[in-house]
């Protein structure tokens, strides 16, 4: 004689009942990440998780072949722009107010604390992109098929600069405008359009509140906009590439 199945109990069946429902299916496309399938899937149709790769090779990632330096300046970008964008609801960018604004910023605050970090990670993130370069060299992971990727580098080493340079005006202080008077200076030494090149980039014949206001778009707008392109771009080659180098 066939026994009567215990009835399931009420948690479970509200479970299944609710991961049965179109909303769920509709949002989780995948059961629990139990099985490597699942994990797969898991990673796939995250939009954040999706950014990496579902395997890497072990050896790929050791800590002592990359110093993971990419992901440190890469770390060093966003605690750039988080404290950038901070430091944009006080700092005004023009002559009458930039210096004080930034006096304020680094005496007011407790410890100066935006500021400093922007300022210290800056250098960090200078520091680190140069370590990253060497690295990169030092264990040959430019050669084919990396070498597109390495092209994609110096582009991002270049925009890594010219940050760090538009940023240094903004405080407007001595060291800024002499600095940039020095650098501007230099690049009106271009060949045939010196005098051009200089006016664009002082936006008149002098440094003048023409110049900060085009600095400080380039460093809060155009420069963050073209670098994040840029690093979308070298990422996505990594992967393209085969993963990383890894030791030989
Ligand atoms: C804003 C600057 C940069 C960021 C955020 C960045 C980020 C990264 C990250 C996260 C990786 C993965 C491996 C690792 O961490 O070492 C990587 C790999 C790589 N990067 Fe960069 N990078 C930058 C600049 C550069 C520069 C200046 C070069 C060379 C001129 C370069 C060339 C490469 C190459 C060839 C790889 C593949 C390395 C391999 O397969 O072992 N990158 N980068």
């Amino acid at each position: 004689m066939a026994t009567a199945k215990p009835p399931e109990p009420f948690l479970s069946r509200t479970w299944d009942y609710i991961t049965d429902t179109q909303l769920w299916k509709s949002v989780f496309r995948h059961g629990v990440p139990s099985t490597n399938r699942n994990r797969v899937l898991v990673v796939m149709t995250n939009v954040f998780l999706h950014l990496h790769p579902v395997k890497i090779r072990k050896s790929g990632i050791r800590l002592k072949f990359t110093w993971c330096m990419g992901g440190l300046t890469f770390f060093l970008f966003l605690v750039e722009t988080f404290t950038g964008l901070l430091l944009m609801f006080y700092y005004r960018p023009t002559v009458a107010y930039a210096y004080m604004d930034i006096i304020d910023l680094a005496e007011q605050v407790p410890l100066g604390i935006m500021r400093e970090l922007h300022r210290w990670g800056a250098h960090a993130m200078v520091i680190s992109v140069w370590l990253h370069m060497f690295r990169v060299f030092m264990t040959g992971s430019y050669k084919p098929p990396r070498e597109f990727n390495w092209n994609v580098g110096v582009i991002l080493l270049v925009l890594t600069l010219l940050l760090s340079f538009t940023g240094y005006l903004l405080p407007w202080d001595q060291l800024a405008l002499w600095a940039v008077t020095v650098g501007t200076n230099m690049m009106g030494y271009t060949p045939v359009f010196g005098s051009q090149v200089k006016f664009v980039l002082l936006g008149s014949s002098e440094i003048s509140n023409d110049t900060l206001l085009r600095w400080y778009t380039l460093h809060v707008l155009l420069l963050p906009f073209v670098i994040v392109i840029f690093m979308a771009v070298h990422f996505w080659r990594v992967r393209k590439d085969g993963g990383l180098s890894g030791p030989l």
